[in-house]
């Protein structure tokens, strides 16, 4: 299986003091997890691209577009703002591949995301370009869910299918959960509540870890 990676979510930190706040988690994460909201694909909408460009880490940026038919300048604006990898929604995307072809062009990692209804059928024709999958185990759009634990066999049937891939998981991933989705195979962890929501975070992260060996 490929390397744990532990991505902290900063929809649930104070945004008011977001450098702060991810100085605090940059030696134990191997990616920052930034959610990009359109109010179109989900309800909801948090920080913009604006915001993204204000962010300094050395920790990449790993951009999730829970974004209805993201442009190819849209896309672009968050790879010049730093994007490392982005995820686009197989749900919001009339041909996926065009995004991902996008991405890769532009020299950044490439992921393809899957809600909890989705069927792993839907992207099996994507995996062999995308850098990523993202198994989402809550619905996108709000932090502080509920896992979801019937995505699990999706996980796994993903990673019989593609030893070597990144799967990432996000949503509801607490030192449990995040052990319940590791053994299914899944090996990045997307984490806001239960790290951005402990007062001691690099605690919390290593709570995490503790149950994935
Ligand atoms: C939900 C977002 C998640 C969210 C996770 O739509 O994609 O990244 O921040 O938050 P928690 O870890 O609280 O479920
Ligand atoms: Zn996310």
């Amino acid at each position: 299986m490929p390397r744990i990676k532990i991505a902290p979510s900063i929809l649930s930190a104070d945004l008011s003091r977001i450098n702060q706040e991810i100085k605090e988690v940059e030696k134990y994460s191997e990616l920052i997890h930034v959610d990009i909201m359109d109010g179109i694909f989900v309800p909801g909408t948090t920080i913009d691209l604006e915001f993204v460009k204000k962010i300094r880490t050395k920790v990449p940026l790993d951009i999730h577009l829970m974004v209805h038919e993201p442009s190819n300048f849209y896309i672009k604006s968050f790879i010049d703002a730093g994007a490392y990898s982005i995820t686009v929604h197989e749900e919001a995307c009339k041909y996926p591949f065009n995004q991902i072809k996008f991405i890769k062009r532009n020299n950044v990692k490439a992921a393809i995301s899957i809600k909890p209804a989705t069927s792993l059928d839907k992207i099996k024709k994507y995996t062999a370009l995308v850098d990523m999958v993202l198994i989402m185990t809550v619905e996108p759009g709000w932090a502080g869910q509920k896992f979801i634990e019937a995505t699990m066999p999706k996980v796994r049937e993903l990673r019989r299918l593609k030893p070597h891939i990144d799967i990432e998981v996000d949503g509801g991933i607490n030192p449990y959960t995040a052990r319940v989705a590791f053994e299914n195979g899944a090996n990045v962890f997307v984490a806001g509540t239960s790290i951005f929501g402990k007062s001691d975070r690099v605690a919390a992260i290593k709570e995490i870890l503790k149950g994935l060996k």
